[in-house]
């Protein structure tokens, strides 16, 4: 897969970056600098294409994930990112994934579905895809999720039902509500460097 990777200071955090639909490698980048100055970013770019729009999975129309591909493109994901952190000698325990909309779903669908040693995610306007075949613990997992009441494309029972997945599995949930639609707002990035500073 195509990706972005800067090395930052060794006190640094190590954030994964996943852009949201038509976003690329460095659709993240600024609000990551924004989050830890001193980061280590690996940044993916989509390897899907929606009428020229990069995706982390199909779908078929809004809303519609194509499941199929959810699950291909999910393991081919989690082979890149563990081939690069081998490469990068950085082990994936340290990654805290950072992830806007279809990249912030694709972050949450990994973790509830993988056993995967990443332990953090900071997740901008997720919603849940509706898959929920595992049960495994993620006692040692904390996400920080932002949603909002107005969001034209994340109804509030997805992030709802997302919210209850995590939470049934034992995960430490802290949630940021907004109030400007799909948006990412400066507020909710200051919710999450507060956060982020404590992870
Ligand atoms: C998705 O396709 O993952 C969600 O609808 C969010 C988005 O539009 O990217």
């Amino acid at each position: 897969m195509h990706y972005l990777f800067e090395k930052g200071q060794p006190h640094g955090k190590k954030l994964l970056l996943l852009h949201g639909t038509g976003g690329d490698e460095t659709s993240m980048l600024e609000i990551a600098r924004f989050l830890d100055e001193e980061a280590t970013l690996l940044s993916f770019r989509g390897t899907v294409q929606e009428d020229g729009m990069n995706r982390f999975f199909k779908r078929n129309g809004l809303n519609q994930f194509d499941l199929v591909s959810l699950e291909e493109e999910s393991d081919h994901l989690i082979q890149s990112i563990r081939s690069v952190s081998e490469d990068k000698g950085v082990s994936l325990d340290e990654w805290i994934f950072v992830g806007y909309s279809n990249g912030a779903n694709i972050a949450a669908h990994m973790l509830l579905e993988r056993e995967l040693a990443v332990k953090n995610a900071i997740l901008f306007h997720p919603m849940s895809l509706g898959v929920d075949t595992q049960k495994f613990s993620l006692s040692n997992k904390a996400f920080w999720l932002s949603v909002s009441e107005n969001d034209p494309i994340v109804s509030k029972e997805a992030s709802n039902q997302l919210i209850h997945q995590l939470q049934i599995r034992e995960a430490k949930v802290t949630i940021a509500a907004t109030h400007s639609g799909h948006q990412i707002t400066m507020d909710e990035i200051n919710q999450a460097k507060q956060w982020l500073s404590k992870h």
